[in-house]
């Protein structure tokens, strides 16, 4: 059992396009922890996240979105946590993270564009893809480094370059 105030699970945050989930699941399984990711966890629970928008509208769906990433964080196994790049806009979900080993996967717009597709699936990428992803890296940055105990940026090398990374610091 880890002791009180010691990082619990690691958690992957930062913006779409950047590997969460991806990089969560191969750390998952290095680590023979079990893996979460909070989008997967939202559409199990609800259905495609772009008809939540719809029906219900970006307010509804962050105030959701804080309640399950609230059961994954506080969830006493601990495991690889992938959250969506909109969670840390939640200042609750921004305490939860603390006794937590947050790690950030950084990118640039360029980088992020092919991995996104057409934005069909992601609603906050609707119209503009780039000027979207743009805009909300903007106005997340600050929050993503402010959360995070490791920044890693996704150019510096494969997926399992990055796992090694972050079990380096473990
Ligand atoms: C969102 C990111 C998505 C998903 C939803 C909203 C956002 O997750 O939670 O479409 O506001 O950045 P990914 O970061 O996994 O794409």
């Amino acid at each position: 059992e880890p002791h009180q105030g010691e990082p619990r699970s690691i958690v992957l945050i930062g913006p779409m396009g950047s590997g969460k989930s991806t990089v969560g699941a191969a750390l998952a399984r290095r680590l023979a922890r079990p893996h979460v990711d909070s989008d997967h966890f939202f559409v199990a629970r609800h259905g495609p996240i772009a008809d939540f928008f719809r029906g219900h509208g970006e307010q509804a769906f962050r105030a959701e979105e804080e309640r399950l990433v609230a059961e994954l964080l506080d969830a006493p196994r601990p495991s690889v946590i992938s959250l969506g790049g909109g969670s840390v806009l939640s200042a609750a979900t921004r305490e939860r993270l603390r006794p937590h080993l947050v790690v950030m996967l950084d990118l640039t717009v360029e980088q992020a564009l092919p991995r996104l597709g057409d934005g069909s699936s992601r609603p906050m990428l609707g119209g503009d893809p780039a000027a979207r992803w743009a805009e909300t890296y903007a106005a997340r940055e600050p929050l993503y480094r402010q959360s995070a105990d490791i920044v890693l940026d996704p150019a510096d090398g494969t997926i399992e370059q990055r796992v090694d990374t972050i079990v380096a610091q473990l």
